[in-house]
């Protein structure tokens, strides 16, 4: 079974997200979407909080499993017996630091790879801080994230 893992901190998970999860979906038997407990020093939601929502938003895709992880995300792909990420591209920004991150975590698991999708169109611009912007400031979000997490904005 070949099976791959969604690594972010989903601080909440968008639509951006769900378009590079649903895309792994389709191409991979298996799906882990691994939901990391670092988010910077304020997160706007606990880690329990993010992974409950990714969970609802991912409900729909029936090989993809949300798990939350601590520490490097190579143990994490160690333990769960996968060697693979795949990572959404958006701006060209995104590339240099990507770059880095895979080159490190090859040299710190030489089997690893991270395979990168390009994010589609609509969702080049979109961030989980945008998100969180324009929930604090009273803009509208609600095309840009899962209902649940619209939801969740709404009640904080
Ligand atoms: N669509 C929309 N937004 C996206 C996106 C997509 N396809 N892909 C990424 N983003 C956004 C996120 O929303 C987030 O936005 P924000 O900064 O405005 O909140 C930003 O891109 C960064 O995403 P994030 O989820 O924080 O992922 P990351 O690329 O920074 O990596 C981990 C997070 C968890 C994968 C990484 O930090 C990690 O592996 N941590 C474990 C420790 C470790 O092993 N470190 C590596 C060796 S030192």
């Amino acid at each position: 079974m070949n099976k791959v893992i969604v690594p972010g901190t989903f601080d909440p998970i968008t639509n951006g997200h769900l378009d590079i999860i649903e895309r792994a979906a389709k191409l991979y038997d298996q799906v882990i979407v691994a939901v990391a407990k670092s988010a910077g020093k304020n997160p706007l939601f606990s880690l329990e909080e993010r992974a409950e929502l990714a969970k609802d938003s991912c409900l729909y895709l029936k090989n993809v499993e949300v798990k939350t992880f601590e520490g490097l995300l190579v143990d994490f792909a160690k333990e769960n017996d996968a060697h693979i990420v795949v990572k959404g591209l958006r701006i060209v920004s995104d590339f240099e630091y990507e770059f880095q991150m895979a080159g490190l975590n090859r040299k710190l698991y030489p089997e690893f790879e991270t395979l990168f999708m390009m994010s589609s169109h609509e969702y080049m611009h979109l961030s989980s801080s945008q998100i969180r912007e324009l929930a604090q400031m009273g803009g509208e979000y609600e095309e840009l994230v899962p209902e649940c997490v619209a939801k969740a904005l709404k009640n904080l």
